[in-house]
C-alpha cells in the first residue's frame, strides 16, 4: 500500500526517509480519477526510480468560473487501489488550504514570452495556465522531485511546465509520455465520462480527422485549406471546434499553416473541440524527428 501524505509535515518526513536511501524521487502530478493514461505515467516514472510519488489534487485555480470544478470526478479510494497495484511509494493528497494557505485567489502570474500562456487553449480558458503553473510550481517546491512526468495529451501544458522549469532554473528533469487512447482513437481523459455512448463514439472522429490532416500535409498539400475543410466537416457532424492549429512542436507560438515546412521540422496538429458541453483536446505530431 502506498503511504498517504496529506500535510507538509508528512511530505517532509517522507523526504527525510528517502533522502537517506539516495534514490531519485519521481513525481507524477494528477487530479485523480486515474485511467490508463495516468498509469502509463506511473510506469514511466518507475523506469527512473522505485521512489514514485503521485499527487492527487483537483486544483481550483486552473478551473474557470463556469467550468467543472464542483463536478470533476473524485475517486480517491479507487485511485489508491490502482496505484497500490502499480507499486507506487506514496500518494500526496492535500487539502486545498494546504496548497493555498492564503486562499485560491493567489496565483502566480506567468507571462514567459507573452504568448505561450495566451494562445490555443488559453483563448477559451484565459486563467487556466496561470493556475496550472502555480500548482505545479508549488508541488515542485514542496516535493522537490528529481524527475516529474507529464502526458503529451496536454501538450501546451507540457510546454508551459518546461518553460516554468527553465525560467526558474528548477533542477528537475521533465519527461513525458505519448497519448494513451481508447479503441476508437479518443484520447483518454477523466472528462470522457461526461460523454454519452453516442457522443463517445462521435468523439473518435477527432483523432481520425487529425490523422487524415497529417497524411494530407505529408503528401505536400498546403495545410490551411485542409484544416479549414476539416473544421467545417467536424462542425457539420456536431463537433464544435474551438481551434485546430498546425504549429512548430518546439515553439507553439509559430504557426506552420502557411509555410509547408520541411519534413525534418518538428511539427504538431493541436485541437480543442466541444461535444455537447464536454471540452476535449487532442494532438498529433506530423513530424517528430
Ligand atoms: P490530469 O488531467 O489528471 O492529468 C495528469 C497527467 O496525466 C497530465 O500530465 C496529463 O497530460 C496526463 N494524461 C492525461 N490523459 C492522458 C492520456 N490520455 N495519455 C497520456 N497522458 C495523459 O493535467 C493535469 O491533471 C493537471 O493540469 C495537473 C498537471 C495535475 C496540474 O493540476
Amino acid at each position: 500500500q502506498p503511504l498517504i501524505l496529506r500535510t507538509l509535515t508528512d511530505i517532509n518526513q517522507y523526504r527525510q526517509t528517502h533522502l537517506r536511501s539516495g534514490e531519485k524521487l519521481v513525481l507524477v502530478p494528477t487530479m485523480g480519477n486515474l485511467h490508463a493514461g495516468h498509469l502509463a505515467l506511473v510506469d514511466k516514472a518507475k523506469t527512473y526510480s522505485d521512489n514514485v510519488v503521485v499527487s492527487i489534487f483537483v486544483n481550483p485555480t486552473q478551473f474557470g468560473p463556469t467550468e467543472d470544478l464542483a463536478t470533476y470526478p473524485r475517486t480517491f479510494a479507487d485511485d489508491c487501489a490502482k496505484l497500490a497495484a502499480r507499486g507506487v511509494s506514496a500518494v500526496f493528497y492535500p487539502e486545498v488550504a494546504t496548497i493555498y494557505p492564503h486562499g485560491v485567489t493567489q496565483t502566480l502570474s506567468i507571462d514567459f514570452n507573452d504568448t505561450l500562456t495566451k494562445i490555443l487553449c488559453a483563448a477559451d480558458r484565459p486563467t487556466h495556465f496561470q493556475g496550472v503553473a502555480t500548482v505545479v510550481a508549488k508541488l515542485f517546491q514542496l516535493i522537490r522531485p528529481d524527475v516529474a512526468i507529464f502526458g503529451q495529451k496536454d501538450y501546451q501544458q507540457l510546454a508551459v511546465i518546461r518553460r516554468l522549469v527553465d525560467e526558474l532554473f528548477m533542477p528537475i528533469v521533465i519527461d513525458s509520455i505519448a497519448i494513451r487512447r481508447e479503441d476508437n482513437g479518443l484520447a483518454m481523459s477523466s472528462r470522457n465520462q461526461y460523454l454519452s455512448d453516442d457522443q463517445r463514439q462521435l468523439a473518435g472522429e477527432i483523432y481520425a480527422t487529425l490523422q487524415r490532416i497529417k497524411i494530407a500535409i505529408l503528401a505536400g498539400n498546403p495545410a490551411q485549406p485542409i484544416i479549414d475543410a476539416a473544421m467545417a466537416a467536424l462542425t457539420t457532424r456536431g463537433i464544435a471546434v474551438e481551434y485546430l492549429a498546425y504549429r512548430d512542436a518546439d515553439d507553439l507560438t509559430q504557426s506552420l499553416c502557411e509555410t509547408n515546412p520541411p519534413r525534418q521540422c518538428r511539427s504538431i496538429l493541436l485541437i480543442a473541440a466541444r461535444i455537447g458541453s464536454t471540452r476535449l483536446i487532442d494532438n498529433l505530431f506530423v513530424c517528430d524527428s
